[in-house]
């Protein structure tokens, strides 16, 4: 056991380079121009996996590759254990915004800076060190180990159901290990015990065949950005809460225990307000702010597009207009359902002589995790051995929709313990994972592989 622990602290440099060599590979899954990066990070991914004792596949999909990787001599008595993260990233985007250019990481006051470090190249690649270094010079874990790495995550994972439908014998585990997430706050670990699911969608408004001069034809002919200013202000009522009938029929009351539990986490709303740099906060009434970001609903417009937005002033009347929405999700929402009542909701507000199609880009179930039972114990034990305090329980705002195909296909409990933290920029400018949970998170799952093999 110690003998991984030294290994891991005696190639810790090298591991530092590895993962700058993993990071600068821009393998953004939205945009075929970078298809050919995305699929050498797979490459890339699968030689490490390799390296570090694994049996290792390339698999493709329609879209980005799988990688697989086995290590399956602890025997048939042994538990598995598999590992899920993906090697793709979100879009750098806006480049001007970056401190330093996203794809070249650079280390500032002990972080680690790059698109990928925390969601989630940094995290994964702490599973591939820690599987090096656990089955450094012969030595063997207690627990069968497969990988599984996906390209597609941040487009919504269109290939995985599926793949592991599929595969679905060969990926069969007793317990899947996620790293694609935060801790509660620095030094304190966590795992999680929600996730929210989501509904995202492309609203294209228009009413004219061709946009037109807005003073020869403004007053006569509807706008389609005014319509659909109109349609997204109907969305929420004055007080925050979402409009849309029938919205908040499935969402099932969370338990007082874990309100509680919500309750008792060291949190200060001012400061998250402060560091977020908003002047005042927002949301359901009667709910703290944890608990409006872990479970409760929202409806969120994620980008919005109209008219003449260039230099000066064009005088137009735009024919069309856009929007990108999401609604995050909690049990038992479905984003199916989700879809019914907002094309309802649409055709009661959309103002006469407008068009509106509706688009589904994603959709993702909302998870909430079985607590108790060994696992849960034998990551606590690891967290408090790698970070020096057990961790707390939390839940998580963002969405990782194959958390719950997985429980439902290989009916196996997720478990997802994460070492980015609050504030990381994931999906944003100048994104970071501090080098000290890199190095210590490795500690972790090395003693994770452990002691889930520990009966
Ligand atoms: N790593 C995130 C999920 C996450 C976000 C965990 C924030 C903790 C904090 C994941 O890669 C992600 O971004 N998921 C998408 C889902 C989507 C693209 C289907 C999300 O939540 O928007
Ligand atoms: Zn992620």
């Amino acid at each position: 056991m110690s003998d991984a622990l030294t290994y891991a602290a005696r190639e810790s440099s090298r591991f530092r380079e590895e993962l700058f060599e993993f990071l600068r590979i821009p393998s953004v899954s939205a945009k075929s121009e970078h298809d050919a990066d995305t699929r050498h990070a797979a490459e890339w991914l699968a030689d490490q996996l390799r390296r570090a004792g694994l049996a290792v596949e390339i698999l493709q999909t329609a879209r980005h590759p799988v990688v697989l990787g086995e290590w399956r001599e602890a025997g048939s008595d042994a538990p598995t254990v598999l590992v899920y993260g993906h090697y793709d990233v979100q879009p750098a985007e806006p480049f001007e915004e970056w401190t330093s250019p996203p794809f070249e990481p650079e280390i500032r006051e002990g972080k680690v800076f790059a698109r990928g470090s925390a969601d989630d190249k940094g995290q994964l690649f702490m599973h591939v060190k820690a599987l090096e270094a656990a089955l450094a010079e012969g030595s063997l874990l207690p627990v069968n180990v497969v990988v599984l790495a996906e390209g597609e995550e941040e487009i919504g994972s269109p290939s995985l159901v599926p793949f592991v439908e599929q595969h679905r014998d060969r990926l069969r585990a007793d317990v899947v290990v996620i790293s694609d997430s935060t801790m509660f706050a620095e030094n304190l670990p966590s795992l999680l015990f929600s996730l929210r699911g989501l509904a995202y969608f492309e609203l294209r408004v228009s009413t004219a065949k061709t946009d037109l001069h807005s003073g020869a034809y403004g007053g006569a002919v509807p706008n389609p950005a005014t319509a659909l200013a109109r349609v997204l202000a109907s969305l929420h009522c004055a007080d925050g809460r979402i409009a849309i009938e029938g919205f908040y029929d499935d969402v099932v009351e969370w338990d007082e225990r874990t309100r509680e539990r919500i309750r008792g986490l060291p949190f200060d709303e001012e400061k998250f307000r402060d560091e977020v740099g908003a002047a005042a906060l927002t949301g359901e009434p009667g709910w703290s702010v944890l608990e409006r970001l872990w479970i409760r609903p929202t409806c969120e417009v994620n980008g919005l597009l109209a008219g003449y937005t260039g230099e000066g002033a064009k005088t137009v009347l735009p024919a069309k207009a856009m929007t990108k929405l999401s609604f995050r999700l909690v049990p038992d929402q479905t984003p199916d359902r989700i879809r019914e009542l907002f094309e309802v909701h649409l055709a009661k507000v959309t103002p006469p002589g407008v068009d509106t199609e509706l688009i589904q880009l994603h959709g993702g179930l909302p998870w909430k995790a079985e607590l108790g039972g060994r696992f849960l114990e034998a990551a606590s034990t690891a967290l408090d051995e790698a970070f020096g305090t057990r961790p707390v329980l939390q839940g998580e705002g963002g969405s990782i929709p194959i958390v719950v195909e997985f429980e439902r296909i290989l009916n196996a409990p997720a478990l997802l313990v994460g070492f980015a933290l609050p504030g990381a920029n994931m999906h944003a400018p100048d994104e970071w994972l501090p080098l000290a949970n890199f190095e210590r998170g490795i500690v972790a799952l090395v003693r994770l592989y452990q002691e889930l093999g520990t009966p």
